[in-house]
């Protein structure tokens, strides 16, 4: 295998693999000695339209010859421009106004200064088991796993955190999980953070790294109904739902409600490092000038891949793409759960789903991860998630069709079927 040597990258990253790609197309990636992998990560929930789309690599090298950064300070880039427009004919109409930064966690930032600047309230609330990201003010929004928070406290005050409507964890059904959940949101506004002094709720509609789980619509329209009724900003996190992922081009879509604010980053940019918070003009008005900002946020050439990713996410149909090819690899995870016992759970939106392992009622992270391995060395790359390390995720580029996701089934098949010491291949 060529590889070289990765002695001076800090080992505070963590890695799935060892490859060392030099090549992405579509739903896969390639070594140097062209070996093929199928990429079911997306890096990350980040090349929805797969990778190296030809559209977006056109636009990028375009605007790359052209003008690289023109700060949004100092001038303002046509593409800044025309990607705030394409958000705004994308985005619910009363979202019309567009802050762009670079990651997640910077526009996640972003969205709680500007909820606590908006209505002068001090308190947010967020979800167990979400993710948000690992700054200081996202760590402390961040409670999927010990690992993003353990060392760093004390982390910033004002987060509080309410149950997030996790049916197969309570073994509930969704209905019963969501009455649950929501008179213990109602709960924390008696006992903990009073309405009045409560900026937003941060919700991630489908839960990302704490396990795939989508929360149900009867609560994200009750929870939105209860924020309305006590003045809270809805803040929807659509870091890793968002772009077409879940069959919508936004999740909250799914339950019709309108959030106050939309956090973006990952697929908005196929790779380039691009986020955005999106909000109403009169909320963004309420932002004092220059309170917020950053060196590279609005950049040209990020803002142009953008512009092409939209472009491509409508001109392909991408989100309709992800809702029926989601549909097709349920069925066949489906299909393996009834021959494999370990296969808990299969549950998700679109192209975001989550097979949750289990023992004896219990969470098997050791299954889940041997799977993960399995699937490795037959070359597929899928990541785990959940606070218990017990999920597989399965986020393939947006541009996946039947014939590959058919073959990925094949080797997840076998992969279940070597670790559970059966001879069974799907
Ligand atoms: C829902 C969600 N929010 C925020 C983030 C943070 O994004 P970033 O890693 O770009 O800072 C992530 C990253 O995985 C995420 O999944």
């Amino acid at each position: 295998m060529t590889t070289i040597s990765t002695d001076h990258l800090s080992p505070v990253w963590s890695h799935l693999t060892t490859i060392q790609p030099v090549r992405g197309h579509g739903i896969y990636l390639y070594d140097a000695d062209g070996k093929r992998y199928i990429d079911f990560t997306s890096g990350i929930g980040v090349t929805n339209t797969g990778h190296c789309h030809p559209h977006v690599v056109n636009a990028i090298q375009e605007q790359a010859a052209n003008l690289i950064q023109g700060q949004i300070n100092v001038v303002i880039s046509p593409s800044a421009i025309e990607l705030s427009n394409l958000l705004n004919e994308v985005t619910p109409p009363h979202i019309d106004s567009f802050f762009f930064s670079n990651s997640g966690a910077e526009a996640t930032e972003g969205a709680v200064k500007l909820a606590r600047a908006a209505t002068k309230r001090p308190n947010v609330i967020v979800f167990q088991g979400s993710f948000h990201g690992r700054t200081a003010q996202t760590m402390a929004m961040t409670t999927s796993k010990t690992i993003y928070r353990a060392g760093y406290q004390p982390l910033p005050a004002g987060v509080f955190v309410a149950p997030f409507p996790y049916s197969y964890y309570y073994g509930w059904d969704g209905d019963t999980t969501s009455a649950y959940c929501l008179e213990q949101f109602e709960l924390l506004l008696k006992s903990q953070t009073a309405p009045f002094e409560t900026a937003a709720v941060v919700i991630e509609p489908v839960l990302g790294e704490g396990g795939y789980v989508p929360a149900p619509t009867r609560f994200l329209r009750e929870l939105h109904a209860l924020c309305r009724k006590h003045d809270i900003l809805f803040i929807a996190d659509e870091v890793q739902s968002g772009f077409g992922r879940t069959g919508k081009l936004f999740c909250f879509e799914h339950a019709g409600i309108t959030p106050d604010i939309i956090i973006m980053a990952k697929g908005l940019g196929s790779g380039m490092p691009i986020s955005c918070v999106g909000a109403s003009h009169e909320l963004m008005s309420r932002w004092p000038v220059g309170s917020h900002g950053g060196t590279y946020g609005g950049g040209a050439l990020a803002a142009a891949a953008a512009v092409a990713t939209i472009q491509v996410m409508r001109d392909e149909d991408l989100p309709g793409n992800a809702e029926e090819q989601g549909e097709h690899l349920v069925l066949g995870l489906k299909r393996l759960q009834s021959k494999f016992s370990v296969l808990g759970d299969v549950r998700g939106r679109g192209l975001m789903i989550g097979c949750e392992f289990t023992r004896n009622g219990q969470p098997d992270a050791s299954a889940a991860s041997a799977v993960q391995k399995a699937c490795l060395e037959r070359h597929l790359l899928l990541l785990t998630c959940g606070t218990y390390g017990n999920v597989i995720r399965w986020i393939p580029p947006l541009v996946v069709n039947e014939a590959q996701i058919d073959e990925a089934l094949h080797i997840f098949g076998e992969a279940l079927a070597v670790v559970e010491g059966q001879s069974v291949v799907a």
